[in-house]
């Protein structure tokens, strides 16, 4: 089946991009920033085997060139195109329902007015109108209808909704409903507008027109889910040759999503992301040993500030989600039994550090400004402050946060490895390179500063020196499972799958065994090989067997998460990967990224209003979809 295929081929394009965006950059919260602006730079997956784009976080919906219409379509494509041509070669006829093919800019159309005199006009009430032939009714329809176009024509609209009303006792017409509901348009009275439009669209459900002036009302009223719907509908239609309609969707799919994002990211319990997250922010940093005071075997009296600073920091050595939230309060406890002496800023440093992980970021970086204060030699600090202000999207900021460690210590590995991922981020990938390399200069045992110069030069087109990056980062690192992991991204990407894959397995070997030793396991390597398996055989249910077991070990990741509602979704299981598009949004960590997440549950959501509202449009979508593929990306 040729259909089928390019949809596949066109699907796990887009998983490849989903693997990029998601974890060739979460190894910090800068990564996660990164994967975040790529996110929202491009990824294109099928609805209903419709492409749709996401981009600066917002989703539309594209199509190819239209398929030519099935024989089912073609008499009505026909007879449209007829009484079009009708109209143009006799102007002068009055024409009742044909005349909208050709009403433009959503106005009723006048052209068709005949020269009635107004004298001729008939009036006609709820009384009268029983008492009239068919032929009068037609005939005074069409009369009535021609002197509303007029009247509105002049703007007079409240003549113009009486002449409508009076056509439509004559004759149900949906023009005679649609154009007076344009009254009420002009008249900002959306409710009516509504009103109208739907007995329009319920006499002729593929009525546009009538479609696109309901969501504009719907829009105007804050019903942006419903206004969403109809521009969907007319998109479909309209085999999305209507520019301004596709934009109308996208528009309506940000506002909902953002709508909606509020409303969780207001009722969102503070509380620590999933530990594959926290783990790979709190890496990105080089660990330190225990500070001098706050050795193992320093002598501390329980329950004291000391204590608890000791206590926070091995127990952040489990990466579990129990040794995260032990360590969170452990440094609450901290601050609050005082008496801390010389580690008075790292307390607020580590505190600060997890009430961002939590997204209560204000009082996050009230916490740093204060360790600051106390201890300005931290330059960790600084870089997560930047970190922060990077988030908010205070570029500035960082990049005067980095200036300030600079000027406290030019010679800390840790400042140079995030600004490179502040370079990264920005495209700016020669710069990246050269702070990821002074970072090695200067500390050369830091894993991640290897495998992200890796990922750079690879971005930079230097596949060669990125491959050779990472088979130096498998000699001197051999037995870290990140750089097998992060290979196997870039040999995704090159679809080497067998290679790939085999990466993959030794990261997830690693990460099993390890999990005796320090608790937490990387998720990761499990989601990867679940898109490598899927793109290299479209093995479903093997990629979802994989991101179970993720979810399993990691119940709160997102990407996880994430990754399934794609895979349900490129099966057609549209009901499910609505629910996990949901639950990413929930598990989601920013806004930035609830909405991103709740973009994609929308834009699902309102494929199964489509399916269920307009039956006959889903099944053409679905032919639409799989012709006007191939050729997408
Ligand atoms: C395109 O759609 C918009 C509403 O989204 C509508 O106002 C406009 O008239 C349409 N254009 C055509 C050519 O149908
Ligand atoms: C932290 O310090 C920075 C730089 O001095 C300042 O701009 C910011 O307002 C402070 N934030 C808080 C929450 O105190
Ligand atoms: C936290 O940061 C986000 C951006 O990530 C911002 O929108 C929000 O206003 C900040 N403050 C709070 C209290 O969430």
């Amino acid at each position: 089946m040729a259909s089928a295929r390019s949809t596949t081929a066109a699907v796990s394009q887009s998983a490849q991009d989903a693997a990029h965006t998601t974890s060739i950059a979460t190894s910090s919260f800068l990564d996660r920033a990164s994967a975040w602006y790529r996110d929202n730079k491009i990824a294109a997956w099928t609805i209903a085997g419709v492409t749709v784009v996401v981009a600066g976080g917002t989703v539309y919906y594209l199509s190819t060139s239209p398929r030519p219409p099935k024989v089912s379509e073609l008499d009505k494509q026909s007879k449209r195109e007829r009484r079009k041509a009708i109209k143009k070669d006799v102007p002068k006829t009055v024409e009742t329902e044909e005349s909208r093919a050709d009403t433009k800019a959503g106005a009723p159309q006048t052209a068709s007015v005949t020269e009635e005199a107004p004298e001729e006009l008939p009036q006609v009430t709820e009384q009268s109108v029983g008492s009239l032939s068919d032929q009068d009714r037609n005939n005074y329809a069409a009369k009535l209808k021609a002197a509303g176009n007029k009247a509105y024509g002049s703007k007079d609209y409240n003549k113009a909704i009486d002449l409508y009303g009076q056509a439509i006792l004559c004759k149900p017409d949906p023009v005679f409903y649609s154009n007076r509901a344009a009254c009420w348009n002009a008249m900002s009275n959306w409710e009516k507008v509504i009103e109208d439009t739907t007995a329009a669209i319920s006499l002729d459900p593929e009525y546009v027109k009538a479609l696109n002036r309901r969501a504009n009302a719907y829009e105007q009223d804050g019903q942006y889910s419903e206004a969403l719907l109809d521009y969907t509908a007319s998109c479909i239609i309209d085999q999305f040759r209507n520019e301004s309609s596709a934009q109308a969707v996208e528009r309506l799919l940000k506002k909902v999503a953002e709508t909606k994002a509020k409303a969780i990211m207001e009722g969102k319990e503070k509380k620590l992301p999933s530990p594959t997250f926290v783990s790979n922010y709190l890496q990105s940093f080089r660990a330190q040993p225990l500070p001098a005071g706050l050795e193992e075997t320093a002598d501390l009296e329980e329950n004291t500030g000391k204590w608890y600073m000791r206590k926070g920091l091995q127990a952040i050595q489990q990466r579990t989600s129990e040794g995260y939230d032990e360590a969170s309060a452990a440094f609450d406890s901290a601050l609050s039994s005082g008496n801390l002496e010389s580690h008075e800023g790292l307390a607020y440093n580590m505190r600060g550090t997890f009430r961002y992980l939590k997204g209560d970021n204000d009082s996050a970086l009230t916490d740093l400004n204060k360790s600051l204060d106390l201890d300005p030699a931290l330059v960790q600090s600084y870089v997560k402050r930047a970190s922060m202000h990077l988030e908010q999207n205070k570029r500035d900021d960082a990049a005067k946060d980095f200036e300030l460690a600079m000027e406290h210590n030019a010679n800390d590995p840790d400042i140079f490895y995030h600004r490179a991922q502040l370079h990264f981020i920005l495209s700016e990938f020669s710069a990246a390179a050269t702070d990821y390399q002074k970072s090695i200069d200067l500390d050369p045992a830091f894993i991640f500063s290897h495998i992200q110069l890796g990922v750079t030069q690879y971005k930079m087109g230097s596949i060669a020196s990125s491959m050779a990056t990472f088979r130096r980062c498998i000699k001197n690192f051999g037995e870290k499972s990140d750089v097998y992991n992060y290979y196997g991204e870039l040999l995704l990407d090159q679809q080497k799958y067998s290679e790939a894959v085999e990466k993959f397995d030794t990261a997830v070997e690693m990460e099993r065994k390890s999990v005796g030793e320090r608790g937490g396991m990387n998720v990761l390597p499990l989601i990867n090989k679940a898109l490598a398996l899927f793109q290299w055989r479209q093995d479903f249910s093997a990629a979802e067997e994989l991101c179970q077991k993720a979810l399993i070990i990691d119940p709160e990741c997102d990407i996880a998460v994430a990754t399934m509602a794609q895979l349900l979704l490129q099966q057609g299981k549209v009901t499910q990967a609505l629910e996990y598009f949901q639950r990413a949004a929930e598990l989601s960590r920013t806004e930035g990224e609830v909405v991103n997440a709740l973009s994609y549950a929308e834009a699902t959501r309102t494929q199964l209003d489509v399916q269920e509202k307009y039956p006959q449009l889903a099944a053409r979508l679905q032919g639409m979809g799989a012709a006007g593929m191939g050729g997408m990306r």
